[in-house]
Protein backbone atom coordinates (compact mmCIF):
# COMPACT_ATOMS: atom_id res chain seq x y z
CA UNK A 1 0.00 0.00 0.00
CA UNK A 2 1.03 3.62 -0.11
CA UNK A 3 -0.32 6.77 1.71
CA UNK A 4 -0.60 9.82 0.32
CA UNK A 5 -0.90 13.01 2.40
CA UNK A 6 -2.21 16.39 0.73
CA UNK A 7 -2.30 19.00 2.99
CA UNK A 8 -5.06 21.63 1.52
CA UNK A 9 -6.47 24.62 2.45
CA UNK A 10 -9.85 23.64 4.33
CA UNK A 11 -8.64 20.07 5.27
CA UNK A 12 -5.92 18.25 4.94
CA UNK A 13 -6.76 14.59 2.84
CA UNK A 14 -5.39 11.25 3.18
CA UNK A 15 -5.31 8.24 0.89
CA UNK A 16 -4.52 4.62 0.94
CA UNK A 17 -4.07 2.67 -2.21
CA UNK A 18 -3.17 -0.57 -3.26
CA UNK A 19 -0.32 -0.95 -6.39
CA UNK A 20 -3.20 -1.65 -9.29
CA UNK A 21 -4.54 2.16 -7.76
CA UNK A 22 -7.55 0.60 -6.06
CA UNK A 23 -8.69 3.39 -3.42
CA UNK A 24 -8.50 1.12 0.25
CA UNK A 25 -9.37 3.72 2.47
CA UNK A 26 -9.44 8.21 2.73
CA UNK A 27 -9.65 10.22 5.48
CA UNK A 28 -10.34 14.29 4.97
CA UNK A 29 -10.36 16.48 8.53
CA UNK A 30 -10.85 19.89 8.28
CA UNK A 31 -8.77 22.84 10.09
CA UNK A 32 -9.23 26.83 10.13
CA UNK A 33 -8.09 29.45 7.79
CA UNK A 34 -7.76 32.90 9.47
CA UNK A 35 -8.22 36.41 7.99
CA UNK A 36 -7.06 38.50 10.42
CA UNK A 37 -7.16 42.02 7.73
CA UNK A 38 -8.96 41.95 4.49
CA UNK A 39 -6.47 40.05 2.01
CA UNK A 40 -4.57 38.35 4.66
CA UNK A 41 -4.76 34.78 4.84
CA UNK A 42 -3.47 32.79 7.36
CA UNK A 43 -2.95 29.29 9.58
CA UNK A 44 -1.72 27.25 11.72
CA UNK A 45 0.93 24.90 10.82
CA UNK A 46 0.42 22.28 14.26
CA UNK A 47 -3.25 22.46 13.18
CA UNK A 48 -1.88 20.72 10.00
CA UNK A 49 -0.04 18.14 12.18
CA UNK A 50 -2.37 17.22 14.80
CA UNK A 51 -5.14 16.70 11.78
CA UNK A 52 -2.56 14.38 9.41
CA UNK A 53 -1.23 12.69 12.41
CA UNK A 54 -4.85 12.02 13.73
CA UNK A 55 -5.96 11.07 10.31
CA UNK A 56 -3.29 8.79 9.59
CA UNK A 57 -3.68 6.76 12.66
CA UNK A 58 -7.69 6.78 11.71
CA UNK A 59 -7.31 5.80 8.71
CA UNK A 60 -4.66 3.17 9.43
CA UNK A 61 -7.40 1.32 12.16
CA UNK A 62 -10.45 2.28 9.99
CA UNK A 63 -8.97 0.39 6.94
CA UNK A 64 -7.57 -2.48 9.06
CA UNK A 65 -3.63 -3.10 7.26
CA UNK A 66 -0.68 -3.72 8.77
CA UNK A 67 1.51 -0.65 9.02
CA UNK A 68 4.72 -2.94 7.31
CA UNK A 69 2.02 -3.15 4.66
CA UNK A 70 2.51 0.22 4.20
CA UNK A 71 5.35 0.77 1.54
CA UNK A 72 5.94 4.39 1.02
CA UNK A 73 4.53 7.68 1.79
CA UNK A 74 4.23 10.61 -0.57
CA UNK A 75 2.55 14.31 0.39
CA UNK A 76 1.07 17.04 -1.67
CA UNK A 77 -0.19 20.65 -0.52
CA UNK A 78 -1.22 24.22 -0.86
CA UNK A 79 1.95 25.84 -2.34
CA UNK A 80 3.78 28.94 -1.82
CA UNK A 81 2.74 28.79 1.88
CA UNK A 82 5.27 30.42 4.25
CA UNK A 83 6.38 28.33 7.74
CA UNK A 84 9.00 29.85 10.01
CA UNK A 85 11.44 27.75 12.39
CA UNK A 86 13.39 28.89 14.62
CA UNK A 87 16.59 27.19 16.09
CA UNK A 88 14.77 24.36 18.30
CA UNK A 89 12.07 23.94 15.42
CA UNK A 90 9.55 25.44 16.84
CA UNK A 91 6.91 27.71 14.03
CA UNK A 92 7.08 31.26 14.53
CA UNK A 93 4.17 32.68 14.04
CA UNK A 94 1.56 31.51 11.61
CA UNK A 95 1.76 30.46 8.30
CA UNK A 96 0.93 33.09 5.72
CA UNK A 97 -0.84 31.44 2.90
CA UNK A 98 -1.05 31.21 -0.85
CA UNK A 99 -3.92 33.43 -1.39
CA UNK A 100 -2.59 35.89 1.34
CA UNK A 101 -2.38 39.53 -0.37
CA UNK A 102 -0.53 41.44 1.92
CA UNK A 103 3.03 41.69 0.06
CA UNK A 104 2.66 44.05 -2.88
CA UNK A 105 5.19 46.04 -2.34
CA UNK A 106 7.66 43.74 -1.66
CA UNK A 107 6.56 42.66 -5.01
CA UNK A 108 7.34 45.42 -6.30
CA UNK A 109 10.76 45.43 -4.30
CA UNK A 110 11.51 42.59 -6.22
CA UNK A 111 10.83 43.55 -9.50
CA UNK A 112 12.46 46.89 -9.11
CA UNK A 113 15.81 44.99 -7.63
CA UNK A 114 16.48 42.37 -10.60
CA UNK A 115 14.33 43.74 -12.93
CA UNK A 116 11.54 41.47 -15.01
CA UNK A 117 14.01 40.40 -17.60
CA UNK A 118 16.32 38.98 -14.79
CA UNK A 119 13.94 37.96 -12.64
CA UNK A 120 12.32 35.66 -15.62
CA UNK A 121 15.29 34.31 -16.12
CA UNK A 122 16.66 33.54 -12.97
CA UNK A 123 12.99 32.11 -11.75
CA UNK A 124 11.04 31.82 -14.76
CA UNK A 125 7.85 33.58 -13.12
CA UNK A 126 7.08 37.23 -12.00
CA UNK A 127 6.60 38.51 -8.77
CA UNK A 128 3.21 37.67 -7.04
CA UNK A 129 2.06 38.15 -3.79
CA UNK A 130 1.13 35.02 -3.57
CA UNK A 131 4.62 33.31 -3.46
CA UNK A 132 7.05 33.07 -0.81
CA UNK A 133 10.12 35.34 -1.26
CA UNK A 134 7.85 38.54 -0.84
CA UNK A 135 6.54 37.00 2.19
CA UNK A 136 9.87 36.14 3.48
CA UNK A 137 10.36 40.18 2.68
CA UNK A 138 7.34 40.77 4.69
CA UNK A 139 8.41 39.20 7.90
CA UNK A 140 11.71 41.13 7.35
CA UNK A 141 10.11 44.35 6.82
CA UNK A 142 7.45 44.27 9.32
CA UNK A 143 8.33 41.81 11.98
CA UNK A 144 12.18 41.97 12.55
CA UNK A 145 11.73 40.49 15.87
CA UNK A 146 10.97 37.17 14.20
CA UNK A 147 13.01 37.61 11.00
CA UNK A 148 16.02 37.45 13.37
CA UNK A 149 14.79 34.21 15.12
CA UNK A 150 14.66 32.16 11.60
CA UNK A 151 16.71 29.05 11.06
CA UNK A 152 14.44 27.28 8.36
CA UNK A 153 12.45 28.32 5.98
CA UNK A 154 9.69 25.38 4.95
CA UNK A 155 6.30 25.32 2.69
CA UNK A 156 3.35 23.37 4.62
CA UNK A 157 3.92 19.99 2.96
CA UNK A 158 7.49 19.78 3.87
CA UNK A 159 6.52 21.00 7.84
CA UNK A 160 4.53 17.64 7.67
CA UNK A 161 7.62 15.98 5.93
CA UNK A 162 9.70 17.85 8.83
CA UNK A 163 7.54 16.22 11.42
CA UNK A 164 7.28 12.82 9.76
CA UNK A 165 11.09 12.16 9.20
CA UNK A 166 12.91 15.05 10.94
CA UNK A 167 14.13 16.28 7.68
CA UNK A 168 14.35 19.68 6.16
CA UNK A 169 13.80 18.90 2.26
CA UNK A 170 11.27 19.69 -0.44
CA UNK A 171 10.16 18.66 -4.02
CA UNK A 172 11.28 21.21 -7.15
CA UNK A 173 7.16 21.40 -8.20
CA UNK A 174 6.60 22.82 -4.62
CA UNK A 175 9.88 25.32 -4.22
CA UNK A 176 9.17 26.39 -8.07
CA UNK A 177 6.72 28.75 -6.82
CA UNK A 178 8.58 30.41 -4.19
CA UNK A 179 10.29 32.35 -6.63
CA UNK A 180 13.54 31.24 -4.88
CA UNK A 181 14.09 28.95 -8.03
CA UNK A 182 15.61 28.35 -11.02
CA UNK A 183 13.04 26.31 -12.75
CA UNK A 184 14.92 25.28 -15.99
CA UNK A 185 17.60 24.01 -14.16
CA UNK A 186 15.57 22.72 -11.01
CA UNK A 187 17.69 23.87 -8.34
CA UNK A 188 17.78 27.03 -5.77
CA UNK A 189 18.27 30.29 -7.13
CA UNK A 190 21.51 31.26 -5.62
CA UNK A 191 21.12 34.58 -7.82
CA UNK A 192 17.54 35.25 -6.11
CA UNK A 193 18.63 34.69 -2.75
CA UNK A 194 21.85 36.39 -2.83
CA UNK A 195 19.51 39.54 -4.74
CA UNK A 196 16.94 39.70 -2.14
CA UNK A 197 19.51 38.57 0.65
CA UNK A 198 18.18 35.59 1.61
CA UNK A 199 20.65 32.76 3.29
CA UNK A 200 20.57 29.84 1.51
CA UNK A 201 20.94 27.66 4.46
CA UNK A 202 17.58 28.49 5.67
CA UNK A 203 16.59 26.57 2.65
CA UNK A 204 15.46 22.58 2.66
CA UNK A 205 17.79 20.43 0.52
CA UNK A 206 15.70 20.03 -2.67
CA UNK A 207 14.53 16.83 -4.43
CA UNK A 208 12.29 15.40 -7.59
CA UNK A 209 9.39 14.39 -6.62
CA UNK A 210 9.78 10.94 -6.45
CA UNK A 211 13.03 10.52 -4.47
CA UNK A 212 13.32 9.44 -1.63
CA UNK A 213 13.82 12.30 1.32
CA UNK A 214 13.60 10.41 4.50
CA UNK A 215 12.38 7.76 6.84
CA UNK A 216 9.63 7.93 9.47
CA UNK A 217 10.82 8.93 12.73
CA UNK A 218 10.14 5.99 15.71
CA UNK A 219 8.32 9.02 18.31
CA UNK A 220 5.47 9.54 15.08
CA UNK A 221 5.73 5.85 14.36
CA UNK A 222 4.61 5.55 18.06
CA UNK A 223 1.68 8.31 16.97
CA UNK A 224 0.39 7.11 14.30
CA UNK A 225 0.72 3.57 13.68
CA UNK A 226 3.14 4.01 11.09
CA UNK A 227 6.24 1.64 10.86
CA UNK A 228 9.34 3.46 12.01
CA UNK A 229 11.47 3.78 8.66
CA UNK A 230 9.14 4.13 5.94
CA UNK A 231 10.07 6.28 3.18
CA UNK A 232 8.46 9.80 2.37
CA UNK A 233 8.80 10.60 -1.19
CA UNK A 234 9.29 14.21 -2.46
CA UNK A 235 5.85 14.70 -3.47
CA UNK A 236 4.63 17.80 -4.99
CA UNK A 237 2.65 21.14 -5.15
CA UNK A 238 -0.84 20.54 -4.90
CA UNK A 239 -1.81 21.13 -8.20
CA UNK A 240 1.80 19.27 -10.04
CA UNK A 241 0.31 16.18 -7.82
CA UNK A 242 -3.18 16.87 -8.91
CA UNK A 243 -2.19 16.42 -12.19
CA UNK A 244 -0.24 13.30 -12.14
CA UNK A 245 -3.75 12.05 -9.97
CA UNK A 246 -5.96 13.18 -13.22
CA UNK A 247 -2.78 11.98 -15.73
CA UNK A 248 -1.85 15.16 -16.98
CA UNK A 249 1.72 14.23 -17.56
CA UNK A 250 1.68 15.15 -21.30
CA UNK A 251 0.95 17.07 -23.90
CA UNK A 252 -2.92 17.75 -25.46
CA UNK A 253 -4.15 17.12 -21.74
CA UNK A 254 -5.04 20.03 -19.90
CA UNK A 255 -6.23 19.65 -16.06
CA UNK A 256 -8.96 21.98 -14.56
CA UNK A 257 -9.01 22.06 -10.39
CA UNK A 258 -11.83 23.17 -8.99
CA UNK A 259 -10.75 23.66 -5.20
CA UNK A 260 -10.57 26.75 -3.00
CA UNK A 261 -8.22 28.20 -6.45
CA UNK A 262 -8.98 27.23 -9.11
CA UNK A 263 -6.17 26.42 -11.69
CA UNK A 264 -5.62 25.28 -15.28
CA UNK A 265 -2.64 22.74 -16.01
CA UNK A 266 -1.03 22.17 -18.78
CA UNK A 267 2.02 19.84 -18.65
CA UNK A 268 5.16 20.36 -21.11
CA UNK A 269 8.04 17.55 -21.90
CA UNK A 270 10.31 21.15 -22.54
CA UNK A 271 10.58 24.24 -20.15
CA UNK A 272 8.36 26.74 -21.54
CA UNK A 273 7.73 30.65 -20.93
CA UNK A 274 4.95 32.45 -21.54
CA UNK A 275 7.21 35.82 -22.36
CA UNK A 276 4.29 37.85 -20.42
CA UNK A 277 4.62 35.49 -17.51
CA UNK A 278 0.96 36.04 -17.51
CA UNK A 279 1.09 31.72 -16.61
CA UNK A 280 3.53 30.44 -14.30
CA UNK A 281 6.41 28.01 -15.44
CA UNK A 282 6.97 25.48 -12.92
CA UNK A 283 8.55 21.85 -12.92
CA UNK A 284 6.23 19.42 -12.89
CA UNK A 285 6.29 16.03 -10.75
CA UNK A 286 7.66 13.60 -13.26
CA UNK A 287 10.65 15.07 -14.24
CA UNK A 288 9.28 17.63 -16.58
CA UNK A 289 7.91 21.21 -16.62
CA UNK A 290 4.38 22.67 -16.41
CA UNK A 291 2.53 26.30 -17.41
CA UNK A 292 -0.28 26.64 -15.38
CA UNK A 293 -3.06 29.81 -14.36
CA UNK A 294 -4.49 29.77 -11.20
CA UNK A 295 -7.64 31.79 -9.91
CA UNK A 296 -7.58 32.26 -6.14
CA UNK A 297 -11.33 32.13 -5.53
CA UNK A 298 -12.54 29.17 -7.69
CA UNK A 299 -14.81 26.81 -5.19
CA UNK A 300 -14.08 29.75 -2.64
CA UNK A 301 -16.84 31.96 -4.02
CA UNK A 302 -19.45 29.22 -4.13
CA UNK A 303 -18.57 28.06 -0.87
CA UNK A 304 -18.68 31.88 0.47
CA UNK A 305 -21.84 32.09 -0.97
CA UNK A 306 -23.79 29.07 1.07
CA UNK A 307 -22.02 29.96 3.97
CA UNK A 308 -23.21 33.94 3.80
CA UNK A 309 -26.88 32.43 3.25
CA UNK A 310 -26.82 30.54 5.76
CA UNK A 311 -24.93 32.36 8.20
CA UNK A 312 -27.04 35.84 7.08
CA UNK A 313 -30.29 34.79 6.38
CA UNK A 314 -30.44 32.28 9.29
CA UNK A 315 -30.71 29.04 6.63
CA UNK A 316 -30.02 26.18 6.47
CA UNK A 317 -29.38 25.39 2.77
CA UNK A 318 -27.07 22.94 1.14
CA UNK A 319 -24.86 23.23 -1.88
CA UNK A 320 -27.28 20.60 -3.89
CA UNK A 321 -30.33 22.69 -2.84
CA UNK A 322 -28.47 25.73 -4.40
CA UNK A 323 -27.10 23.64 -7.49
CA UNK A 324 -30.96 22.62 -8.15
CA UNK A 325 -32.41 26.05 -8.49
CA UNK A 326 -29.03 27.10 -10.46
CA UNK A 327 -29.72 24.29 -12.88
CA UNK A 328 -33.43 25.57 -13.89
CA UNK A 329 -31.56 28.76 -14.88
CA UNK A 330 -30.65 29.31 -18.43
CA UNK A 331 -26.75 29.74 -19.80
CA UNK A 332 -25.88 33.52 -19.04
CA UNK A 333 -27.73 33.37 -16.09
CA UNK A 334 -30.38 35.77 -17.87
CA UNK A 335 -27.78 38.79 -17.80
CA UNK A 336 -26.33 38.67 -14.65
CA UNK A 337 -22.51 38.13 -14.40
CA UNK A 338 -20.26 37.45 -11.52
CA UNK A 339 -16.90 38.55 -11.08
CA UNK A 340 -15.14 35.56 -8.61
CA UNK A 341 -12.41 38.03 -7.38
CA UNK A 342 -12.95 37.61 -3.82
CA UNK A 343 -9.72 37.28 -2.87
CA UNK A 344 -8.07 39.64 -5.07
CA UNK A 345 -7.15 37.49 -8.50
CA UNK A 346 -4.07 36.07 -10.00
CA UNK A 347 -3.86 34.95 -13.39
CA UNK A 348 -4.59 36.85 -15.43
CA UNK A 349 -4.99 40.27 -13.65
CA UNK A 350 -2.28 39.80 -11.25
CA UNK A 351 -4.16 42.65 -8.98
CA UNK A 352 -4.74 42.10 -5.20
CA UNK A 353 -7.37 44.94 -4.99
CA UNK A 354 -9.78 43.00 -7.82
CA UNK A 355 -12.99 42.29 -5.81
CA UNK A 356 -16.12 40.33 -6.40
CA UNK A 357 -19.44 41.66 -7.86
CA UNK A 358 -22.70 40.87 -9.24
CA UNK A 359 -22.83 42.52 -12.31
CA UNK A 360 -26.71 43.31 -14.06
CA UNK A 361 -28.77 42.34 -11.77
CA UNK A 362 -32.33 43.08 -12.30
CA UNK A 363 -35.91 42.35 -10.71
CA UNK A 364 -36.25 39.16 -12.23
CA UNK A 365 -33.08 37.66 -10.78
CA UNK A 366 -33.35 34.99 -8.11
CA UNK A 367 -30.94 33.27 -6.07
CA UNK A 368 -30.76 30.29 -8.91
CA UNK A 369 -29.65 33.11 -11.25
CA UNK A 370 -27.00 34.16 -8.68
CA UNK A 371 -25.66 31.15 -8.38
CA UNK A 372 -25.34 29.89 -11.48
CA UNK A 373 -23.80 33.40 -12.30
CA UNK A 374 -21.04 32.38 -9.74
CA UNK A 375 -20.45 28.67 -11.44
CA UNK A 376 -20.31 30.51 -14.69
CA UNK A 377 -17.94 33.98 -13.45
CA UNK A 378 -15.33 31.18 -11.95
CA UNK A 379 -15.88 29.16 -15.37
CA UNK A 380 -14.70 32.65 -16.91
CA UNK A 381 -12.39 33.33 -15.30
CA UNK A 382 -10.48 29.92 -15.65
CA UNK A 383 -11.02 30.38 -19.48
CA UNK A 384 -8.58 33.23 -19.51
CA UNK A 385 -5.86 31.21 -18.44
CA UNK A 386 -6.84 28.59 -21.00
CA UNK A 387 -6.83 31.29 -23.83
CA UNK A 388 -3.19 32.30 -22.98
CA UNK A 389 -2.15 28.20 -22.84
CA UNK A 390 -3.71 28.71 -26.56
CA UNK A 391 -1.90 31.46 -27.40
CA UNK A 392 1.09 29.63 -26.73
CA UNK A 393 -0.27 26.87 -28.91
CA UNK A 394 -0.29 24.68 -26.50
CA UNK A 395 -2.75 21.94 -27.36
CA UNK A 396 -6.07 21.61 -25.94
CA UNK A 397 -7.52 18.21 -26.66
CA UNK A 398 -9.12 17.44 -23.36
CA UNK A 399 -9.81 18.73 -20.02
CA UNK A 400 -9.85 16.29 -16.87
CA UNK A 401 -11.18 18.33 -13.79
CA UNK A 402 -10.65 17.42 -10.27
CA UNK A 403 -11.45 19.21 -6.92
CA UNK A 404 -14.54 20.10 -4.52
CA UNK A 405 -16.21 21.54 -7.38
CA UNK A 406 -15.80 18.89 -9.58
CA UNK A 407 -18.20 16.71 -8.16
CA UNK A 408 -21.32 18.80 -9.50
CA UNK A 409 -22.11 17.62 -13.07
CA UNK A 410 -23.85 21.25 -13.60
CA UNK A 411 -20.50 22.62 -13.57
CA UNK A 412 -18.79 20.45 -15.40
CA UNK A 413 -21.50 21.28 -18.17
CA UNK A 414 -20.80 25.40 -17.60
CA UNK A 415 -16.93 24.48 -17.88
CA UNK A 416 -17.69 22.50 -21.48
CA UNK A 417 -19.54 24.67 -22.62
CA UNK A 418 -17.75 27.80 -21.64
CA UNK A 419 -14.59 26.19 -22.86
CA UNK A 420 -15.90 24.85 -25.89
CA UNK A 421 -14.02 21.25 -25.51
CA UNK A 422 -14.84 17.82 -23.60
CA UNK A 423 -14.46 17.40 -19.99
CA UNK A 424 -13.91 14.46 -18.10
CA UNK A 425 -13.35 13.22 -14.72
CA UNK A 426 -11.28 10.29 -13.80
CA UNK A 427 -11.57 7.48 -11.38
CA UNK A 428 -9.19 8.90 -8.64
CA UNK A 429 -11.63 11.90 -7.11
CA UNK A 430 -9.06 12.44 -4.06
CA UNK A 431 -6.70 14.68 -6.97
CA UNK A 432 -3.54 15.40 -4.91
CA UNK A 433 -3.51 13.20 -2.58
CA UNK A 434 -3.72 9.79 -5.11
CA UNK A 435 -0.99 12.06 -7.22
CA UNK A 436 1.27 12.37 -3.96
CA UNK A 437 0.51 8.25 -3.26
CA UNK A 438 1.75 7.59 -6.62
CA UNK A 439 4.82 8.94 -6.75
CA UNK A 440 5.56 7.15 -3.63
CA UNK A 441 4.33 4.24 -5.58
CA UNK A 442 7.15 5.40 -8.00
CA UNK A 443 9.83 6.13 -5.37
CA UNK A 444 9.48 2.59 -3.86
CA UNK A 445 9.63 1.42 -7.65
CA UNK A 446 6.54 -0.17 -8.66
CA UNK A 447 6.84 1.60 -11.88
CA UNK A 448 9.14 2.41 -13.83
CA UNK A 449 8.28 6.51 -13.68
CA UNK A 450 4.82 9.37 -13.29
CA UNK A 451 4.29 8.39 -16.67
CA UNK A 452 4.22 4.54 -16.71
CA UNK A 453 2.34 4.77 -13.47
CA UNK A 454 -0.37 7.28 -14.65
CA UNK A 455 -1.20 5.25 -17.57
CA UNK A 456 -1.37 2.13 -15.45
CA UNK A 457 -3.94 3.09 -13.07
CA UNK A 458 -5.64 6.41 -14.34
CA UNK A 459 -9.20 6.04 -16.07
CA UNK A 460 -11.34 8.70 -17.52
CA UNK A 461 -14.61 8.41 -16.94
CA UNK A 462 -17.71 10.43 -16.65
CA UNK A 463 -17.06 12.88 -20.04
CA UNK A 464 -19.15 16.03 -20.64
CA UNK A 465 -19.37 17.57 -24.13
CA UNK A 466 -20.42 20.98 -24.94
CA UNK A 467 -23.76 21.75 -25.64
CA UNK A 468 -23.89 24.35 -29.14
CA UNK A 469 -26.73 26.21 -28.11
CA UNK A 470 -24.96 27.28 -24.73
CA UNK A 471 -21.43 27.57 -26.32
CA UNK A 472 -22.40 30.08 -28.67
CA UNK A 473 -24.22 31.76 -26.08
CA UNK A 474 -20.97 31.96 -23.55
CA UNK A 475 -18.97 32.85 -26.22
CA UNK A 476 -20.86 36.13 -26.21
CA UNK A 477 -20.95 36.85 -22.85
CA UNK A 478 -17.43 35.96 -22.55
CA UNK A 479 -16.37 38.90 -24.64
CA UNK A 480 -18.49 41.19 -22.13
CA UNK A 481 -17.12 39.18 -19.00
CA UNK A 482 -13.40 39.46 -20.31
CA UNK A 483 -14.10 44.00 -20.33
CA UNK A 484 -15.44 44.37 -17.01
CA UNK A 485 -12.76 43.64 -14.66
CA UNK A 486 -10.79 46.31 -17.04
CA UNK A 487 -14.27 48.48 -16.75
CA UNK A 488 -14.12 48.32 -13.17
CA UNK A 489 -10.73 48.09 -12.02
CA UNK A 490 -10.20 51.58 -10.70
CA UNK A 491 -12.98 51.42 -8.57
CA UNK A 492 -11.46 48.56 -6.69
CA UNK A 493 -8.43 50.52 -5.34
C1 LIG B 1 -0.99 27.35 -6.87
C2 LIG B 1 -1.73 27.96 -5.75
C3 LIG B 1 -2.89 27.27 -5.21
C4 LIG B 1 -2.56 26.55 -3.99
C5 LIG B 1 -3.89 26.06 -3.42
O1 LIG B 1 -0.07 28.23 -7.43
O2 LIG B 1 -1.44 28.99 -5.26
O3 LIG B 1 -3.47 26.45 -6.12
O4 LIG B 1 -1.62 25.58 -4.25
O5 LIG B 1 -3.96 24.95 -2.87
Amino acid sequence: YFLGIDVGTSAVKIILIEENGNVIGSISKEYPVYYPQPGWSEQNPEDWWNATKDGIRELIIKTGVKNYDIKGIGLSGQMHGLVVLDENNNVLMPAILWNDQRTQEECDYITQTLGKEKLAKYTGNKALTGFTAPKILWVRKHRPDIYKKIHHILLPKDYIRFKLTNEYATDVSDASGTLLFDVENRKWSTEMLDALDIPYNWMPKCYESTEVTGYVIKDVADLTGLKEGTIVVGGGGDQASGAVGTGTVKSGIVSVALGTSGVVFASQDKYVVDGENRLHSFCHANGKWHVMGVMLSAAACLKWWVDEINNFGKASVTYDELLEEAEKVRAGSGGLIFLPYLMGERTPHSDPYARGCFIGLNMTHNRGHMTRAILEGVAFGLRDSLEIIKELNIPVNEVRVSGGGAKSVLWRQVLADIFGVRVDMVNATEGPAFGAAIMAAVGYEVFKDVEEACSKLIKVSDSVYPIEENKDKYNEVYKIYRNLYYTLKDTFK
